[in-house]
């Protein structure tokens, strides 16, 4: 065991020990585990800071799935906590309210010319907002990776639009106001309200941008599976996040299924085998970041008790309980198997029952 001594530790602990951490996002590919890893993440947190912000940018929200509690676009405190507070955000709603969603208007021209800029300006007003709530650390649950890098290059999208609305302004000057209102977009939002709100954005994106930039303060968890498509999708998250220079040095591998004396079944051993294939290319290509492994369980991981017990495997890595051959081991298989044939009874029992009603 040597060799581990130089590998990063296997769990998440640096991340709680980072005291100037603010801004920890969460992404990956659809349905690998983001949420669940987000929230448990956001509970680890509320253990060592002294406020935590959980916030879903997806608009398909599973926040209020993982605590079994209904969270809206304002802070909620989870319950049983002190410190840990959750809110979901749609970050496409707020700019159809906002601007109208008149798709031939004119105002929607213009904001179909600079794509993403609605997106852009609401999680902009968004972070606006929570930078003045003052918590200690704020962890996002992303959406699948192409709309979290979307959300990273807010600021450089809306910089464009500011650009686009002055220059518009210039050349049109007054016509353009009149023109707003012609087209539907009413004294409340014309175009000096849409420059306004970009300019009173300009201060909190340049700082925000700055804190995103700065390893110090914001982290990228990146979760995974050991499965061909995650691996590769892992590794264009990596390489856009340099790009975007943004920090990223944790990985979690979740789902992983460990050489137990309880893998009897042979399509588990064949996907455990496929797993190994991916998870050794992990450790070879990410040997510089703290990888995370977590087990996949028999069941969902819902609720807080849930996610309390399984926050374990992000402090410890995972070790398979029983070693194989040993009488510990024959004594697990045994109760497996009679826990199965009782199932299958009972099932028979039922039935059988239910042929004899008809
Ligand atoms: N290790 C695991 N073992 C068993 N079930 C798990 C495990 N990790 C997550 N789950 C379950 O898998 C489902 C998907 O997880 P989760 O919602 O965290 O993924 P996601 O990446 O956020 O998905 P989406 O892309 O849809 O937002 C959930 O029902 C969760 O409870
Ligand atoms: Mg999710």
């Amino acid at each position: 065991m040597g060799s581990s001594e130089e590998a990063p530790e296997g769990t998440v602990e640096n991340l709680l020990e980072q005291d100037t951490l603010k801004w920890v996002f969460v992404g990956g590919k659809g349905g690998v585990g983001k949420t669940t890893c987000s929230s448990i993440l956001s509970i680890l947190f509320a253990r060592v800071r002294s406020s935590v912000l959980i916030i879903s940018t997806d608009p398909a929200h599973n926040l209020s799935d993982a605590f079994q509690q209904r969270f809206t676009k304002t802070p909620t405190l989870v319950t049983g906590f002190s410190n840990l507070y959750a809110m979901e955000v749609d970050p496409n709603v707020e700019h159809e309210e906002s601007l109208g969603s008149d798709s031939d208007g004119f105002m929607s021209d213009l904001t179909n010319s600079i794509p993403g800029i609605d997106e852009a300006m609401s999680f902009a007003e968004m972070l606006k907002l929570v930078q003045t709530m003052d918590y200690s650390v704020i962890v996002f649950d992303t959406a699948p990776t192409g709309h979290t890098l979307r959300l990273l290059q807010f600021p450089a999208t809306l910089e464009k639009g500011l650009a686009k609305m002055m220059s518009l302004k210039n050349k049109f000057g007054g016509l353009f106001s009149q023109m707003t209102r012609l087209f539907g977009v009413g004294d409340d939002f014309g175009e000096d309200d849409i420059l306004g709100k970009l300019e009173g954005m300009k201060d909190v994106i340049q700082q925000v941008n700055k804190q995103f930039k700065d390893p110090d303060m914001t982290t990228f968890v990146c979760v995974c599976i050991p499965e061909f498509l995650s691996l590769y999708e892992t590794e264009r998250l990596v390489q856009e996040l340099t790009k975007f220079e943004i920090d990223t040095h944790n990985i979690i591998i979740n789902q992983v299924i460990f050489d137990e004396e309880v893998v009897e079944s042979k399509l588990l051993r064949a996907r455990m085998n496929m797993q190994q294939k991916y998870l050794d290319q992990f450790y070879v290509l990410y040997d510089d970041f703290h990888i995370t492994k977590l087990p996949l369980l028999p069941q969902e991981v819902c609720g807080i008790e849930a996610l309390q017990a399984f926050s374990y495997y992000f402090l410890s890595p995972y070790q398979a309980s029983i070693a194989r051959g040993t009488v510990e081991e024959l004594e697990q298989r045994v109760s497996i198997l009679r826990e199965q044939l009782q199932d299958a009874e009972a099932e028979l029992d039922r039935l059988r029952k239910g042929k004899q009603k008809f």
